[in-house]
């Protein structure tokens, strides 16, 4: 990052916490041994991993032999669903999921759907990206088979009802399966105290490194495997164990749930601050996602008759990083599926901005943008030929 550069974009990613990188230095160029092989420089690396995957462990209340690791977010989803569903097509081929789900689910249930004959219902969000307990429960049928609902939405910051839905899953006997990529830094990861049966994590998000991931799986579940080969992790994930980048997940998810609580604190004072600013500032502004059940370092902002991908552009001459949709969709030119369905009009969606906050995000960060976002929003609306009113738009839905 330039020394300058205020960056808004880590749900996003990360940088790697440079004591996550002294942790896994000595595992590139002088412990570099293969986990498989049963040499001493083998065993070594064998025991580095070992010593990861029980700091996992740890933190999730879960045992060491339950975690798999992978290459990232988007494998341990596909290893997630597509390995137990596949697995488990003597029960049925009935999937529950949301509409806001990140793209590596809801592109794998259209898959599974398209090609193999899966059913899968989608639930849809209020207009806080919340899913209720209830709703999943009347979605339940005798041939349902797996519910994947994220821990906390990537885009607007929504926090599931997770332990609640978990609930629900238990007592009907069907496995749950949650995404919280996004959830690693701020959430209690007890997957015993949130009921879920499998759980998906990545590094890029924790400042750890990117091209890691894991997958949480309860023992006992039936599953198979997306990846063949050399029988790694179990037969689950075939390749050459990642070693550093193992040993990085494993030390910055440590860190992360060290400091949670602390960092949450902080991090809910600057984005308030941020929030409270922007929508008293400028007019025709509103927060998209839950007021309150939110990740503490998500602001997600709808700011009217604008492109996203204007404001960005004004604000990167300022060297301020924010995001106009997911990382991963704002290669198109569509609004994000998550803002169409907490209800918003497709001519509004176009305008939501994401500030995500991180650990050196600071109060300095939040007054810059506070100072030059007015501006840059009254300059392109002089331009603009749109003029929505925030009370159609949110047209007898909700207003805030
Ligand atoms: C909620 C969520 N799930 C999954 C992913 C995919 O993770 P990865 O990029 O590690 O494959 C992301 C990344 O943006 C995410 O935010």
């Amino acid at each position: 990052m330039k020394s300058k550069e205020i960056y808004l974009d880590h749900s996003a990613t990360t940088y790697l916490d440079p004591r996550v990188k002294e942790e896994m230095d000595k595992y590139f160029c002088d412990e570099f041994g293969n986990p498989g092989s049963f040499n001493t420089t083998g065993l070594r690396a064998k025991k580095a991993v070992d010593k990861a995957r029980k700091t996992i462990a740890d933190i999730l209340n879960a045992k060491p032999n339950e975690i798999v690791f992978t290459g990232s977010g988007t494998e341990s989803i596909n290893l997630a669903i597509k390995g137990v569903v596949r697995a488990n097509k003597d029960k049925g081929k009935h999937i529950i999921t949301t509409t806001i789900e990140h793209h590596a689910v809801l592109d794998t249930c259209e898959y599974l759907e398209r090609y193999e004959e899966f059913e899968v219902t989608y639930l849809e969000v209020d207009r806080d990206g919340l899913v209720t307990p209830e709703q999943v429960k009347k979605a339940i049928r005798k041939d349902t088979v797996l519910i994947s609902i994220m821990f906390a939405n990537n885009e607007i910051g929504t926090i599931e009802p997770i332990k609640e839905i978990g609930e629900v899953a238990k007592k009907h006997k069907v496995l749950f399966h949650t995404d919280a990529c996004q959830a690693g830094c701020s959430q209690d990861l007890n997957v015993e105290k949130l009921n879920v049966d499998l759980l998906t994590l990545n590094g890029s998000k924790i400042y750890g490194p990117k091209g890691t991931g894991l997958l949480y799986l309860r023992k006992g579940i039936k599953i198979h495997p997306i990846i063949h080969g050399g029988g790694q992790e179990r037969g689950l994930r075939s390749g050459t164990e990642n070693v550093p980048g193992i040993v990085g997940l494993a030390k910055a998810l440590e860190i992360c749930q060290k400091e949670r609580n602390k960092e949450n604190k902080r991090l809910i004072v600057l984005r308030d601050k941020l929030v409270k600013e922007i929508t008293t500032k400028i007019p025709k502004t509103f927060l998209n996602g839950h007021p309150t059940k939110r990740l503490p370092n998500n602001a997600n902002i709808t700011i009217l008759d604008i492109e996203g991908e204007a404001i960005m552009l004004y604000m990167n001459q300022y060297e301020i990083c924010a995001s106009s949709g997911s990382a991963c969709t704002s290669k198109t030119l569509d609004p994000s599926h998550v803002i169409l369905a907490i209800g918003l009009p497709y001519e509004a969606a176009h305008g939501s901005i994401r500030f995500s906050l991180g650990r050196r995000t600071t109060e300095k960060d939040i007054n810059q943008v506070i100072k030059v976002l007015p501006d840059i929003v009254k300059h392109l609306r002089s331009m603009s030929p749109v003029n929505l009113e925030v009370k159609d738009v949110l047209g007898g839905i909700k207003n805030d």
